[in-house]
């Protein structure tokens, strides 16, 4: 089976204070959302897309998507409200496999993909890429000092993709939606449900982009990948 993938890619950058979307930023030579969609093709050839844009786009083409059968819609006001434009534009039946990758996300390597996919197929309640914490975390007191130290025993940073019945999907992420509970993740909508998502160790490559210095670190790591992808 192939799955259907949703990739929100509506977001404007804000944290990288860059003059366009940081999905359109040069990386490597390319806009950095062709990086991501490449990966996201290499694993799936075959799986239906749907890309999240906001509507005043002017950077988007066409062109640059590799899969033969693709759509777009609308992004929403938060990351949660263009997943479900996308879940809600895509003919699937509730129980298809469905995977959500941040368009930010462009060092996904093909293992990682493959391995959370299987992991979606087998759990009934879903499962997302995640690592371990592997810092001492510390809780401020609002004012710029530390005061508590968590354990961070059984904490874990969550990536994406995430992957999920489209069912489930649309019925956890409508509930929040519904709640005003703000979900930064697929999985937390679904854990709201009282369900427990698989957690799907991963590299620790898998990073956002989310500030400045994070592109010159997403072009050492797909570097540093590329020999590891065409070995
Ligand atoms: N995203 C989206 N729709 C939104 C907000 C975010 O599709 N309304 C997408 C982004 O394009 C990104 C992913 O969700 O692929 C994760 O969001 P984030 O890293 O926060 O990206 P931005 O929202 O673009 O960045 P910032 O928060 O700094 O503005
Ligand atoms: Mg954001």
């Amino acid at each position: 089976p192939t799955p259907w993938l949703v990739v929100p890619a509506a977001g404007q950058g804000k944290r990288m204070g860059a003059d366009r979307p940081k999905q359109y930023l040069d990386l490597a030579g390319e806009p950095l959302l062709r990086h991501t969609l490449r990966r996201l093709h290499a694993a799936f050839p075959e799986a239906r897309c749907v890309i999240c844009l906001d509507d005043d786009d002017r950077w988007f083409r066409n062109a640059w998507m590799p899969f033969a059968h693709w759509q777009r819609v609308s992004g929403g006001a938060e990351r949660m409200d263009s997943v479900l434009n996308g879940l809600h534009a895509m003919a699937a039946d509730a129980n298809d496999p469905v995977l959500v990758h941040d368009v930010a996300r462009p060092c996904v390597m093909p293992n990682d993909l493959q391995a959370l996919y299987q992991a979606t197929l087998e759990s009934a309640s879903g499962a997302l890429l995640a690592m371990p914490v592997a810092d001492t975390m510390k809780r401020d007191n609002g004012d710029g000092a530390s005061f508590r130290t968590e354990c961070r025993d059984g904490l874990w940073h969550a990536l994406t993709p995430q992957g999920f019945r489209h069912g489930l999907l649309l019925r956890a992420l409508t509930q929040a939606q519904r709640s005003g509970a703000l979900v930064t993740d697929e999985a937390s909508a679904i854990e709201a449900l009282g369900l427990a998502p698989r957690l799907v160790s991963a590299r620790r490559d898998n990073i956002k982009v989310t500030h400045p210095g994070d592109l010159g670190l997403a072009a050492a790591i797909l570097s540093a990948q590329a020999g590891e992808i065409h070995k």
